[in-house]
């Protein structure tokens, strides 16, 4: 794993925002892993200033969003159809035919999900994916104990998701119970992983994720046996970890590729 600690929730946008870059200039039509949040808000901000001044183009790229609420409206402003196509899709000029969302609202839920591994299969997988953490320690939705074999599925919200969640929502009782979430397989399957978090409510995630052992428990401990993985954290959200000298020095000290 690549541990970066920067100063600012921004300095970690503009770090993402240049390992998202290098793979679309050397693969204009790259397959995005693409997450909700406020986590990498900053990141796709970073994308969609090179994209306006002209030294990125993000509309040969197709995306694959990581999750979605079951049940919600499509037109809801907090569905992740919703965030991705505003914050995402939109900023980025993605060209919105390219992206794809799990369908929180299929008749038929297991169906849907089988269909959403099978595109992800066909556009011949994932690029890079981005990744926030919840302070539980889920990736996408993979609330604790979820198996890491585990592929796109429904899953019910652990408590700590929902109260996290509920700042984005008029009415504590509206955020949804479960949702459709790649699986820890599906993420693990993506050829390069960015873990983006900031703030201090982090931390301990943070800290059980990187420096802890692989367990369910905590599911983005899967991490630690991804081949190509970066995380990239501001220092509030580092002040639990260890090893912080050597992180630093190995990345201040990077020999060149
Ligand atoms: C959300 C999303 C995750 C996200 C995490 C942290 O509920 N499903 O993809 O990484 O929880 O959210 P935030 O970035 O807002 O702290």
């Amino acid at each position: 794993m690549e541990i970066i600690i920067l100063p600012t929730a921004q300095d970690v946008g503009r770090e993402a925002a240049g390992k998202f870059a290098d793979v679309l200039r050397r693969t204009p039509a790259a397959v995005l892993g693409l997450a909700t949040g406020s986590s990498p808000r900053a990141t796709y901000e970073a994308l969609a200033s090179m994209v306006a001044a002209g030294t990125l183009d993000v509309s040969h790229a197709s995306g694959f969003a990581l999750d979605e609420y079951v049940g919600i409206a499509l037109g809801h402003p907090e569905s992740y159809a919703s965030v991705i196509d505003r914050e995402v899709v939109v900023p980025l000029g993605m060209d919105p035919s390219k992206v794809r969302v799990p369908d929180g609202r299929a008749a038929d839920i297991a169906a849907a999900c089988a269909d959403y591994e099978a595109a992800i299969s066909a556009a011949g997988g994932i690029d890079i994916q981005i990744l926030g953490i919840g302070s539980n320690g889920h990736i996408g939705f993979n609330e604790p104990t979820s198996s890491f074999a585990s592929r796109t599925r429904i899953k019910t919200l652990a408590r700590q998701t929902l109260l996290d969640n509920a700042r984005f929502f008029a009415n504590p009782n509206d955020v949804p119970t479960h949702c459709l979430t790649q699986g820890l397989g599906t993420i693990m399957d993506a050829r390069q992983l960015v873990l983006v978090a900031q703030g201090a409510g982090k931390a301990a995630a943070i800290a059980a994720m990187v420096e802890g052992p692989v367990r369910a428990f905590v599911p983005g401990s899967i991490l630690q046996h991804h081949h190509n993985v970066s995380i990239i954290i501001d220092e509030e959200a580092a002040s639990e970890l260890t090893l912080t000298d050597y992180y630093r020095y190995t990345y201040n000290n990077k020999p060149a590729a």
